[in-house]
């Protein structure tokens, strides 16, 4: 067992550090405050090939582990977590699910343009009441000859307003529950996908998430990823890759929490000393460091189980239930120790707590990840 990074893990980690502090860092607070979409940098993460880490070369990704494609949405979401959500999706929902699933043909004509940035993606499965509830589609498509036509409401779909290739969940046949459930790879181009709304939300403003309406939108049938009611399957395998992502992310948060909160302690007077001299304080910035690394070190084992050919199901969702949780409670000792100035937008902290919020919630919420460890720990 060796926990050190290798030399390619730390230069990729060095990358991405330049790139958001020089890059991301200057208009972070501005695009969160109005919502904007990040296009100029969405482009760069494409050029720096962050938006395929793990996808095999011969696709057009940079064929790098997991561990890497961890460190790469950590060290994003240390200073925007919008982008760390951005690309998160477009590896480990869409990416990462085509290229296990997908024929040659979908992976030539799809994989190589979403791995390389020259398209984007998106994963579409929760619905209006499909939450916690996967299961519970009411989208419905149709096999009519050589095409399958779509209609219903998708909600949350992460990259939706600028995706070109959606990985879809609709139900082909209502009777079979969860078996009845297909994937698609919805082309957002063609007629009858539309935008419904783009979310108002508390954190995570600059990527943008959307209600997406399908009105008898008509999808050739080579585009269909798996076979007939595989698609539940293929969501929730999806997701557990997914979790490693959001894990890494809430650990990115949460490492930006605490770096405002230990600068701010060094430089804030009270009582004629800097305040990371009281004890209180530096207990506090000791609990955050402690609960930080724990929390890498169980997204970096979740990664590192999934390149080693491992299960690892119980392990990203402890990973994501762990990091989710350290980021909240991170980002809230981290406003506590600015005082009233964390409550402040001058300060990145009140961002950094309201984007560690989402992570508790999407791709699982807490409650979910305790139920999928719950039955992990219970069926051996
Ligand atoms: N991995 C692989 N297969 C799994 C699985 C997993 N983690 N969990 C369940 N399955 C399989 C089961 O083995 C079972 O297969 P068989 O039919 O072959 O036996 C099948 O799926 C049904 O499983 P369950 O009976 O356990 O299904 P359930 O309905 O009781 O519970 C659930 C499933 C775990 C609660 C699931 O619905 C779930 O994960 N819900 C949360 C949904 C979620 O994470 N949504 C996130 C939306 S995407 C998003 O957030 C994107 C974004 O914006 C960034």
């Amino acid at each position: 067992m060796h926990f050190q990074l290798s030399d390619n893990q730390q230069m990729l980690r060095d990358t991405v550090r330049q790139f958001v502090e020089k890059e991301a860092a200057p208009t972070v607070a501005h695009r969160d405050e109005e919502a904007i979409w990040p296009t100029d940098l969405v482009k760069k993460m494409g050029e720096l090939g962050l938006l395929g880490v793990a996808v095999s070369e011969e696709y057009g990704g940079a064929g790098l582990d997991y561990v890497s494609y961890a460190i790469v949405i950590e060290e994003l979401s240390r200073v925007d977590a919008s982008l760390g959500v951005i690309a998160s999706v477009n590896n480990s929902l869409v990416c990462y699910g085509l290229e296990k699933f997908g024929t040659e043909e979908q992976k030539r004509e799809l994989l190589a343009p979403l791995a390389s940035g020259r398209m984007l993606g998106a994963f579409s499965l929760s619905e209006p009441g499909a939450g916690s509830d996967a299961a519970a589609q009411k989208t419905t498509a149709v096999r009519d000859g050589d095409s399958y036509v779509i209609n219903g409401v998708k909600n949350w779909v992460t990259n939706g307003d600028h995706a070109d290739t959606i990985i879809l969940m609709a139900m082909t046949d209502p009777a079979r529950g969860h078996k009845g459930i297909t994937a698609f790879l919805v082309d957002t181009h063609a007629p009858g996908c539309s935008i419904v709304k783009v979310e108002n939300k508390l954190g995570i403003r600059s990527a943008h998430s959307c209600q997406m309406a399908y009105d008898n939108y008509r999808l050739p049938a080579w585009r269909r990823l798996g076979e007939e009611g595989q698609g539940f399957k293929i969501a929730m395998t999806i997701l557990n890759a997914g979790r490693i992502g959001i894990a890494a992310q809430a650990v990115g948060i949460a490492q930006g929490a605490y770096e405002a909160a230990l600068n701010y302690t060094r430089i804030r007077e009270q009582f004629g000393r800097p305040i990371h001299e009281f004890q209180a304080v530096g207990f506090t910035l000791a609990d955050m460091a402690t609960r930080i690394k724990a929390a890498r070190l169980l997204t970096y084992e979740a990664a590192w189980r999934k390149d080693q050919g491992l299960d690892y199901v119980k392990d990203a969702s402890m990973a994501k239930l762990f990091a989710s949780e350290t980021a909240m409670w991170t980002a809230t000792k981290a406003i506590q120790l600015h005082g009233s100035n964390g409550y402040s937008k001058e300060y990145p902290v009140e961002r950094y707590f309201r984007d560690a919020k989402i992570t508790e919630i999407y791709e699982g919420t807490s409650e979910i990840q305790r139920l999928v460890i719950s039955r992990e720990i219970t069926r051996h």
